[in-house]
């Protein structure tokens, strides 16, 4: 595989390198750390983009980086980013391009897929979006009935609705409030029941997003969608031109489904669906924040694209962040990550991120094919701060874990109100105050409290956190964040050997899925040939459902 590393990940000098230093430095404490070097909070930083990133309070010494960046350089990571930009087909498993970074660059870049500029067309797709999105804005875009549309669904799974849901959420304050959303992705029908139960039919559009369009999950939603609007609307097959759009790379399916290929906005095999929702894939979030901000957005991903591509190795934002989570995962043994957003807006952020991070890099082959030996992706994991708080940081403070986190937070509010703001932000300061700094029993102690009590109230601290502060949560700005947390998943697959861009781990379960939903509603008894307990759960499953509708 010529992509794959010659030299396998544990061989590699800096690799080496790491493993002594941690064994040298892995116990010291960040109090020490602190102590030695007053000015460690301040040169500890980077600032790239309107991000400003604190990454002082890891349990680092300028030696640590300084091997981490030589990894970096020995795992070949300048290459592959060259390499991922010049439009080589870096996804190997699935012989692909990965050019989600063309979907945000200006007109007039070139960015070649096979000797083909992509560029224009990304644009051409853009100005339709636009077109579209002004026209259901502003009450244009009329139903079947003659009504203007006010209900806008997105029915899609995965990255064709993960990252839709975050950013509509994200941007909600600059959302136009006379319209709403909804977004269906679960294939359980409550999903689609309750998105839908207060709305009116001859008011609602459904955008079907589905990079294949052959999705179980999305597919029986719109199926389902079609039948709802249909019923309502007198069953006329012409209102289905006037209540559904397609985001798809797949038009013979769409057009199979019955949606005029006039009505989708295309995009391209080199999209991995974790990666498409500044694609066709945001339309939802096109017509929720306006064409305007929508480019906003995209020029936020494009300038921290363009500091990702230019920056050096060492003064470079994604690397690194996706270093600081090798260094965790491979050295001590750090099996999760939390990302903890300090905004209500980013809400959904962490969810975004699962599939992002772990689709990506739960890889446990190289893409040379060998399994690896060593950790790859860990579970990313958050809730948005203060809530958190009063949840499960007990256990990130005193549990037996190393669990390094991400603290996201903004110097301005979107909604300033009293005292609620400089609260939200002393709550991210203090956090990570405490989680390095802890609490020593001699300081318990002191304090008064009774012997029996101390270990319960001690704070060891020495836990890792970075913190990325932002001015405030505009449309750019969410830009900038989604692409360093997508380039540094990108370092990590790099300095892995892993392929970030291939899933081929959720087929298996598809297939099988397929397979048992036959089983389950196959009017005579199924030859059942599973392991002894699938096939007592699908008999049993199937005698309940008999016996229910017996009673009946
Ligand atoms: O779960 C696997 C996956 O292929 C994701 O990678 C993807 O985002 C999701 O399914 C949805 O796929 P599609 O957009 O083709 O419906």
């Amino acid at each position: 595989m010529a992509l794959a590393n010659p030299i396998p990940l544990t061989a590699r000098p800096a690799w080496v390198a790491l493993g002594e230093h941690h064994a040298e430095i892995g116990g010291t404490e960040l109090r020490d750390l602190f102590a030695r070097d007053p000015g460690r909070g301040e040169r500890l930083t980077l600032e790239a983009e309107g991000i400003y990133l604190d990454y002082s309070k890891n349990r680092i010494t300028d030696e640590t980086i300084g091997l981490l960046v030589q990894l970096a350089v020995e795992s070949g990571l300048r290459e592959r980013i060259a390499a991922m930009f010049a439009g080589e087909r870096i996804n190997a498993t699935e012989d692909r391009a990965v050019l989600h970074v063309a979907l945000r660059a200006p007109k007039g870049e070139r960015i070649a897929v096979d000797g083909i500029d992509v560029v224009p067309a990304v644009h051409e797709v853009l100005g339709r979006m636009g077109e579209f999105a002004d026209r259901v804005r502003r009450g244009r875009w009329l139903g079947h009935t003659g009504k203007a549309i006010r209900t806008i669904v997105n029915v899609g799974i995965g990255g064709s609705d993960l990252g839709p849901v975050m950013a509509y959420e994200a941007l909600r304050h600059y959302s136009d409030r006379e319209l709403s959303f909804r977004f269906v992705s679960n294939v359980d029908g409550t999903d689609f029941v309750e998105a839908t139960r207060d709305l009116d039919p001859a008011e609602t559009l459904f955008i079907i997003s589905s990079k294949t369009f052959t999705t179980l999950e999305t597919m029986t939603n719109a199926a389902s969608a079609r039948d709802w609007t249909l019923t309502a609307l007198g069953g006329d097959p012409s209102a289905i031109a006037k209540h559904f759009v397609a985001v798809s790379t797949n038009a013979e399916a769409v057009e199979a489904f019955g949606i005029d290929v006039m009505n989708m906005f295309g995009f391209w095999d080199w999209v991995g669906g974790r990666y498409s929702m500044d694609s066709a894939i945001g339309l939802s979030t096109m017509i929720a924040i306006g064409p305007d901000a929508f480019r906003e957005l995209l020029a936020g991903f494009h300038a921290m694209d363009e500091h990702f591509r230019t920056a050096p190795v060492e003064a470079n934002l994604p690397v690194l962040l996706g270093l600081l989570t090798v260094w965790y995962a491979d050295f001590f043994g750090a099996q999760t990550q939390a990302v903890l957003p300090y905004d209500q807006y980013l809400k959904r952020f962490p969810a975004y991120l699962q599939q992002l991070t772990m689709e990506s890099n739960g890889k446990h082959v190289t893409l040379g094919g060998a399994a690896v030996d060593y950790a790859t992706g860990p579970v990313y994991w958050g809730e948005p701060g203060t809530n958190g708080q009063h949840s499960f940081y007990q256990l990130i403070h005193q549990g037996t874990e190393l669990i390094p986190c991400d603290f996201i937070g903004f110097t301005h509010s979107l909604n300033p109100l009293g005292e609620h703001h400089d609260i939200l932000t002393a709550n991210v300061f203090a956090q990570t105050e405490a989680l390095a700094f802890g609490k020593t029993a001699e300081q318990v102690a002191a304090e008064g409290t009774p012997e029996w009590l101390v270990p319960h109230r001690v704070f060891e601290g020495n836990r890792p956190s970075n913190t990325l502060l932002l001015d405030r949560l505009t449309p750019r700005a969410l830009g900038t964040l989604v692409a360093l947390y997508e380039h540094s998943v990108f370092v990590q697959g790099t300095v892995w050997d892993v392929n970030p861009f291939d899933q081929w781990g959720v087929e298996l379960g598809k297939v099988l899925a397929r397979q048992v939903a036959g089983e389950l509603s196959s009017a005579e008894e199924p030859e059942l040939a599973h392991d002894s307990s699938t096939n007592a759960l699908i008999r049993r499953y199937r005698s309940r459902q008999e016996s229910s509708c017996s009673s009946e």
